[in-house]
């Protein structure tokens, strides 16, 4: 059994390279010229050791074949697929590669973006034996250090954010693979520490997907913030045109999560009557009843009864009464 695993893993790591190399070459003009347009600097592709499938249908396959690896064996691994003629062909082909590891930097699978706008704009492994999303962080063993360093992580939406970002020194950050986050990643990220920013896509999937990821990580007992991007539609387009100096700034203004779920709130429906505000407190009551920490809590309720213009007691017999309702 381990080593059925230590073969998966070489073999990731093979193709890892193989990507790398057709990157490095003649035939990998087109993907260069994308990662140029996109800024992506040379020393960070190589950090994140950034790839290129060729176009074509079976490139990768015959090249493993001819290194005495199996179809069924690269089949089982998610990386070729067969044909209802039995002739097996490339899962990706014509995408910039983007390996993804465990937590100790060994390739356990890969997302791959078009070149384009063709669809879909990413596709990734298989979910699979060594390749499950909702249990890895993107680039976690890379920000484990800069995690370590800062003493917070800042969770993404996008691998391309995470590694457009390092490029300009935000050197904590992990993508949660595009997936919905989930608790086991949750707890992958607080072996390395319990404060997490969330700084999602500023569309209003983003912004459902930032207020889910933070509840979860609220309820694992982690401190969580969520930043608002303005302007930009992500991580990645913000820092290109602000720098590190404006993302340090979105990273200082960013709200715990009853703050943000109240201002995205009232930015929503407004505060015409009292059924506005009691709708308002009704969303933010679970968040509420969930801060652990005295302190905390006692800023989010005078927050909550100034922004709802409300007395402090009555949001706090509300948190009360919601919690008699529900334990
Ligand atoms: P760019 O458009 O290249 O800047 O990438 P992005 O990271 O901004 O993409 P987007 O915000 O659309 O998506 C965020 C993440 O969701 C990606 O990094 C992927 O992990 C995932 N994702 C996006 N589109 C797809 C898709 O079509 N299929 C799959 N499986 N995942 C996707
Ligand atoms: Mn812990
Ligand atoms: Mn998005
Ligand atoms: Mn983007
Ligand atoms: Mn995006």
């Amino acid at each position: 059994r381990q080593n059925k695993k230590n073969r998966a893993l070489e073999i990731y790591g093979l193709v890892r390279d193989v990507f790398r190399f057709w990157l490095s070459k003649e035939v990998g003009l087109s993907a260069v010229q994308y990662l140029e347009k996109r800024n992506l600097s040379q020393e960070v592709r190589e950090t994140f050791q950034l790839g290129y499938s060729l176009p074509g249908w079976d490139h990768l396959v015959r090249f493993l074949n001819s290194k005495d690896i199996s179809s069924e064996e690269l089949a089982k691994l998610g990386l070729i697929q067969a044909k209802e003629t039995g002739r097996y062909f490339d899962r990706f082909r014509d995408r910039i590669m983007f390996p993804i590891w465990d937590t100790q930097g060994r390739v356990v699978g890969f997302g791959g973006r078009t070149l384009g706008d063709d669809t879909p704009k990413y596709l990734n492994s298989p979910e699979g034996e060594y390749f499950n999303k909702g249990q890895l962080l993107y680039g976690l063993h890379i920000a484990r250090r800069g995690i370590r360093e800062q003493g917070f992580a800042v969770l993404m939406e996008g691998y391309l954010d995470v590694v457009s970002t390092y490029q300009h020194g935000v050197t904590n950050a992990v993508a949660s693979l595009g997936t919905a986050f989930t608790r086991e990643q949750g707890k992958l990220l607080m072996n390395y520490t319990h404060q997490a920013v969330v700084a999602y896509d500023a569309d209003e999937a983003g912004i459902k997907a930032a207020i889910r990821a933070s509840e979860i990580l609220q309820e694992l007992g982690c401190q969580v913030r969520i930043a608002s991007i303005p302007e930009y539609k992500d991580p990645d387009e913000f820092i290109q045109r602000h720098g590190l100096a404006g993302w340090s700034k979105i990273i200082d203004a960013a709200l715990p999560l009853v703050h943000f779920k109240l201002t995205q709130a009232v930015k929503k429906v407004g505060l015409k009557n009292s059924t506005a505000k009691r709708s308002i407190l009704q969303e933010v009551l679970p968040n509420l009843a969930a801060v652990a920490s005295p302190l905390e809590l006692e800023e989010a309720v005078r927050y909550t009864a100034t922004v709802l213009q409300l007395n402090w007691e009555t949001v706090l017999a509300e948190i009360k009464a919601y919690k008699a309702n529900n334990r």
